[in-house]
């Protein structure tokens, strides 16, 4: 269907949803074992599991089970009238090298969110910290020469060396107890998409074992003074994007995850916005997790100011967001999540109807 709206357009999380990018499962690879491994997987139970069977496919029960959910979800993406495009796949068995590092393989092409960055007109393929995720901007090269053709803005981040000065040596995970602490050095600048988040004239931003502050410089001098980048201020032992933190989800409502938001930014205060505690996941423990947290109750996706879709099961959360005047709708996620990530993390906005403003 033809848009009122240039191909790409996407200025907050909230207006309404004309296309999307979900990520697919085919070609998925358990991560490799790197340097920042231990910084970002939450159990370290998981370890072993990353050194002996990472480049390895996903056991193929766990790959059925996550192309069901996926199913699921682009079908009600299809059925609330979105158009869904699919990465492409590439050779994710084939180990890589660069003057700096090697990699057993690739990781895939489940989490576009991580990857690309669209603000505005414009789509950043991001520096990305974990070097098995070096090459995964080569899924999204169909689509981004297809948006280019037909006028989006298409610009990479700089490719970042991913050696070991980008890591810090020795690094241990720091206590819930303790201040925060991530991986990286600033030696050169880094961010994965999914650290962004954005509300229109501000982008917030948070550190974590992908991003650092010179990610954060690079992409406030990049944008320009027509946008602020903020810093949220947040605690994760085991930091990895923003939007299972930190979530404006409409116009004066902002979704806080109690335990990692240490610090609201002021404006949001200044300017009267509702701030929305996110109820504990419902997540059961004995659901398996290889890479992120049950917080990915929170990782939801707004269709409009209103409509959002929810992880199947995530009773707290779906009652939650009624009270606060959402229309949930309810996606079986659980097993993708298992691998890979939330409804968010499965996707990246191309097209919302809506233009840019301020929202404070
Ligand atoms: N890495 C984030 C989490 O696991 C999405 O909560």
């Amino acid at each position: 269907m033809a848009s009122d709206y240039p191909v790409v357009n996407t200025h907050n999380e909230w207006d309404p949803l004309e296309e999307i990018i979900v990520g697919i499962v085919e070609g998925a690879r358990i991560p490799p074992w790197e340097t920042v491994t231990p910084a970002v997987v939450h159990h370290d139970y998981l370890l072993d599991f990353y050194r002996q069977n990472g480049g390895q496919p996903w056991p193929q029960e766990l790959v059925e089970a996550a192309q069901k959910d996926i199913a699921e979800f682009v079908h009600i993406l299809e059925a609330e009238g979105v158009t869904v495009r699919r990465p492409s796949l590439y050779d994710t068995a084939k180990p890589f090298s660069t003057p700096d590092f090697e990699s057993l393989s690739s990781c895939g092409a489940l989490m576009p969110r991580d990857v690309l960055l669209v603000i505005g007109d414009q789509i950043i393929e991001a520096p990305m910290g974990w070097r098995s995720r070096h090459h995964e901007n080569h899924a999204y090269k169909d689509l981004c020469k297809e948006y280019f053709r037909q006028g989006a803005r298409w610009v990479s981040a700089p490719r970042p060396q991913l050696s070991e000065a980008s890591y810090k040596k020795d690094f241990l995970p720091p206590a819930e107890d303790e201040p925060m602490r991530t991986i990286l050095t600033e030696h050169e600048p880094l961010f994965d998409a999914a650290d962004v988040i954005k509300c229109g004239k501000d982008i917030f931003v948070a550190q974590s074992s992908c991003c650092n502050r010179a990610g954060i410089d690079w992409l406030q001098r990049h944008l320009g003074d027509a946008y602020t980048v903020h810093e949220v201020e947040v605690f994760d032992t085991h930091p990895m994007h923003i939007d299972a933190t930190f979530y404006p989800l409409a116009p004066g409502k902002l979704l806080i995850n109690p335990e990692r938001v240490k610090k609201i930014p002021e404006i949001f205060k200044k300017s009267g916005w509702d701030i929305l505690v996110c109820p504990p996941p419902n997540m059961p423990d004995s659901h398996p997790m290889y890479t992120c947290s049950k917080w990915l109750s929170m990782n939801v996706l707004m269709l409009d100011e209103e409509r959002v879709i929810v992880s199947k099961g995530e009773d707290d959360i779906i009652r939650a967001l009624k009270d606060w005047g959402f229309k949930p709708i309810e996606c079986s996620f659980y097993h993708f999540e298992s691998i890979a990530g939330g409804l968010h993390c499965a996707t990246v906005d191309i097209r919302r109807r809506g233009e840019l403003q301020s929202y404070f």
